[in-house]
């Protein structure tokens, strides 16, 4: 593993390029491998073996590509699979959770903190758990929403029908008087102006994709793996769909993809 070597950024499918904008505007030195499992998404609903099993397959997949280190920006896959996945590559990586978490508390007033993401996500508790490590006192109103990500891949950001799901989803939170919200979830940063409308200005939205490359930036520093210079470049692998990959990453991205690579999964 040396400086020059690239970071794999790992998402179930298009949600994980909300980490790749951050990491290219954060380090635009860094080459970037995305590996997006597009043949298994969605991980949200899946169980914890079937979700490590295709984690490992990314770590494979990473190493054969000899990366430097991996992100893990999945939100389900950081909560089911980041210590097996960390205990296993010997290089390091890097989930979204905990960046998330330490976002959030320094972000909240009244520590009354909301936090949504995919079923697996939440029934996992993984956000709940790191931020009672780092604020036990905080109060934490966490709820699955499991319609948001068919609606974001769907496109469906500014419809009648968005709106009235986030409604049903979030009232329980606003009524909670949350001034803080993670949105813990790859997708769900697409909605955040939907949702600020909902819960009002007073109430923070914080996104993982941020604070993780700042986090990870600081993890390449202390180990001296932080490529000093050069202009980057960045390759997408997919496990299926590269077309709509394409098609729908530019709203990930905010700008247009090139070079879609299919890999087939195992
Ligand atoms: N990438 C997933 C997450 O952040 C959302 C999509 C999925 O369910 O696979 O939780």
């Amino acid at each position: 593993m040396n400086r020059q070597d690239p970071i794999g950024i790992f998402d179930s499918g298009l949600g994980g390029l909300t980490v790749v904008k951050a990491v290219r505007e954060r380090m635009p030195q860094e080459d970037v491998i995305y590996y997006g499992d597009t043949a298994h998404v969605p991980y949200g609903s899946k169980s914890q073996e079937t979700i490590l099993s295709f984690t490992r397959d990314a770590l494979r997949f990473f190493l054969s590509h000899n990366v430097k280190c991996m992100v893990i920006a999945c939100n389900t896959a950081t909560a089911l699979a980041l210590p097996e996945i960390k205990a296993e590559s010997p290089v390091p990586v890097l989930g979204v959770i905990e960046a998330g978490a330490r976002a959030a508390v320094r972000a909240s007033q009244s520590k009354k903190i909301g936090v949504i993401g995919t079923p697996a996500t939440i029934a996992s508790e993984a956000y709940t758990k790191a931020l009672r490590k780092l604020e036990p006192s905080c109060d934490i109103y966490a709820h699955p929403c499991s319609l948001f990500v068919p609606f974001v891949e769907e496109g469906w950001l500014d419809r009648p029908a968005t709106a009235m799901v986030i409604e049903e989803y979030l009232r329980p939170l606003k009524m909670a008087q949350i001034d803080t919200l993670i949105l813990g979830c790859t997708h769900y940063p697409l909605l955040a102006p939907k949702i600020s409308e909902f819960l009002g200005p007073e109430v923070r939205l914080v996104d993982s994709a941020s604070s993780c490359a700042e986090e990870l930036e600081e993890i390449l520093k202390e180990k001296e793996l932080l490529r000093p210079e050069g202009e980057g470049s960045e390759t997408f692998f997919v496990t299926d769909g590269a077309a709509k990959f394409a098609e729908n990453g530019s709203r990930f991205l905010g700008r247009s993809l090139q070079a879609i690579k299919f890999t087939p999964s195992k």
